[in-house]
């Protein structure tokens, strides 16, 4: 098929190369931006005389038809369009005629598909930044429903001390408003427009660019034509963000794997977000969880496809940079669909209360109370630490709780403790006690609570 492009050749392209170089069936996902992008190109084309304003006119109708067809049906490409900007000017010709040809003017698709890339960027960006919202508020709506639930609070895996499940649940809050932020960050150097560097030096057609800027609702123009070309920062940056908010939705998601199996039994996962196993009828798997878990490699995968892309490209543009969209594509549509997941995944849990209590009987998450209660009768802490240690031990070898222990039991221990010890080496008090700006007492987990409703307004 005759290429836009092919003046200068003798004779056609290789009919397997032609398909091996298209990137035609993943670049439909920019026909939209790439429309819109050619509408304020030719409008500025127009008001600045480089084409007639009677033939700008003309481009636009045919532009405008395009984008309605495209909202409406889709794009109709053919196997030979190279890519989505070779497609679009072969339907416009098609549409409005020789004048057509006049659209590509003081333009190259080398700051052409860097503009596609951005607008669709900073559409997706603002959709991401809303499910991270969304799935904060579910966050906090979880966290409020379940306010006063006391777990086990882990490190190491192993029990350490009681925490209130809604203190747990505002730790995510807390990362996803990192990774918000992050974005709104990224977004600064998205929301850059870079048409008008041409193929690599600029134009010498006077052109406005601060007129498509406006026209397309950016802030601020590109300042170099070679780095305008050749940057995928922008790309790399959202992709980079999305690793790091991937990586926290893989460890709620590792923790609800956890804490809904049989060993923990904490939480429990509604049907409606489970599946059974073809085998063994017994089966309930945390698939939800388990996908978003392993999606998380993916965006990984992505942020490495790019960054091996760009390593040591020589300046400025390179056709390498056409891979770029796979990887960019599949991060979007991963976290989109991974963070509208999450929340029903959080939407669908229940705790386990009973198990709870049971477990925090069990385990010695309050020793560091008893600890802290003979520092404030006087003893230094690495003292009481270590005496502790021989309540425990001693707990351990007669088969015993620390809430089995009686007061004069602890008093053999030492003669700093008073009847009341027998208060503090509860998980409620325990949890009680954390009052200290940013730990997990109940008035501090309300003030938590009441802040992030407030930012999320
Ligand atoms: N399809 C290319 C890309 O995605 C843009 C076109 C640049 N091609 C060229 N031969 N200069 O990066």
């Amino acid at each position: 098929m005759k290429k836009l492009w092919d003046g200068r050749f003798k004779s056609g392209l290789d009919p397997f190369i032609e398909k091996f170089s298209s990137s035609m069936s993943i670049d439909v996902k920019l026909a939209k931006y790439d429309i819109q992008g050619s509408i304020a190109h030719v409008k500025m084309l127009g008001k600045v005389n480089i084409i007639s304003k009677n033939d700008a006119k003309k481009i636009l109708h045919g532009l405008e038809e395009i984008l309605q067809e495209v909202s409406s049906r889709g794009l109709k490409y053919t196997p030979a369009d190279e890519d989505i900007h070779m497609a679009i000017e072969r339907i416009l010709v098609e549409k409005a005629g020789k004048v057509g040809n006049k659209l590509h003017t003081a333009r190259s698709r080398n700051d052409q598909i860097a503009l596609d890339e951005r607008l669709y960027l900073r559409s997706e960006l603002k959709e991401v930044s809303e499910l991270i919202k969304k799935l904060q508020a579910t966050v906090v709506n979880t966290a409020q429903k379940n306010i006063d639930i006391v777990i086990p609070g882990l490190t190491h895996m192993q029990h350490a001390q009681p925490v209130l499940f809604s203190h747990y649940l505002m730790a995510y809050f807390n990362m996803l408003n990192r990774d918000r932020n992050r974005l709104k960050d990224c977004l600064k150097r998205v929301n850059i427009m870079p048409l008008g560097a041409g193929a690599i030096a600029g134009t010498s057609f006077p052109i406005d660019r601060e007129y498509v800027a406006k026209l397309l609702s950016f802030p601020a123009i590109t300042e170099n034509s070679m780095d305008t070309v050749s940057d995928r920062d922008f790309i790399l940056e959202f992709v980079s963000c999305s690793a790091i908010l991937m990586m926290h939705l893989s460890r709620l998601c590792e923790d609800i794997v956890i804490y809904s199996s049989e060993e923990f039994g904490y939480v429990e996962l509604d049907d409606s977000i489970c599946t059974g196993s073809s085998m063994m009828p017994q089966k309930k798997n945390p698939d939800v969880a388990e996908l978003i878990r392993g999606k998380t490699s993916r965006v990984y995968g992505s942020l490495m496809t790019l960054l091996s892309l760009m390593k040591s490209l020589p300046l400025s543009y390179n056709r390498d940079m056409q891979e770029d969209k796979p990887a960019l594509f599949d991060a979007v549509e991963t976290v989109k669909a991974c963070l509208k997941a999450g929340a029903k995944l959080l939407e669908n849990m229940k705790l386990n209360k009973k198990r709870l209590e049971y477990v925090l009987i069990r385990d010695f998450s309050c020793a560091t109370e008893v600890a802290d209660y003979l520092v404030r009768q006087g003893m230094a802490f690495r003292d009481a630490h270590k005496l502790v240690g021989g309540i425990v031990r001693h707990c351990i070898d007669n088969k015993k709780h620390l809430s089995d222990l009686t007061y004069l039991e602890f008093k053999t221990f030492s003669n700093l403790f008073s009847k009341n010890i027998l208060d503090f080496a509860s998980p409620n008090s325990s949890v009680k006690s954390k009052s200290s700006p940013g730990g997990t007492c109940l008035e501090n987990v309300k003030t938590q609570i009441e802040k992030a409703k407030s930012l999320l307004k």
